[in-house]
């Protein structure tokens, strides 16, 4: 019972530590913007509006997003988002649809 117990332990440490699915994120925080309805964001699966951001860099990208950049809101509105939830969520939007 004791290896049972010990697998359930790091099962529950794993999920509380475990990152945030992008799809989740999105829908919850970026998505109010980034969903087409304010034109200045570029939009999820618009890999063309994405292209000359992805060539900044993915971590300007992420120091953007967490510092705030110009109309857009420090943390894009997800407070507990971690550097790689946002490198997540970025790869999805800039995805192709
Ligand atoms: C309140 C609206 C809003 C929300 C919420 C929002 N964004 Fe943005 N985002 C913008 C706007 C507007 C821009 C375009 C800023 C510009 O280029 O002037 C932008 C630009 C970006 C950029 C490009 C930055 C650059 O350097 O070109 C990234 C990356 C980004 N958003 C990621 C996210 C992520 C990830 C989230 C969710 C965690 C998010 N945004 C939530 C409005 C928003």
């Amino acid at each position: 019972m004791k290896i049972l117990s010990l697998f359930f332990l790091l099962f529950a440490i794993g999920t509380a530590h475990a990152a945030q699915e992008p799809q989740g994120v999105f829908k919850r925080s970026c998505g109010m913007c980034h969903n087409g309805q304010l034109p200045m964001a570029p939009r999820e699966g618009d890999s063309a509006a994405w292209k000359p951001r992805l060539e900044k860099g993915m971590n300007t990208l992420v120091k953007h997003v967490t510092e705030g950049f110009n109309a857009m809101p420090a943390r894009g509105m997800c407070m507990d988002c971690s550097a790689d939830d946002y490198t997540h969520v970025i790869e999805w939007m800039s995805r192709q649809n």
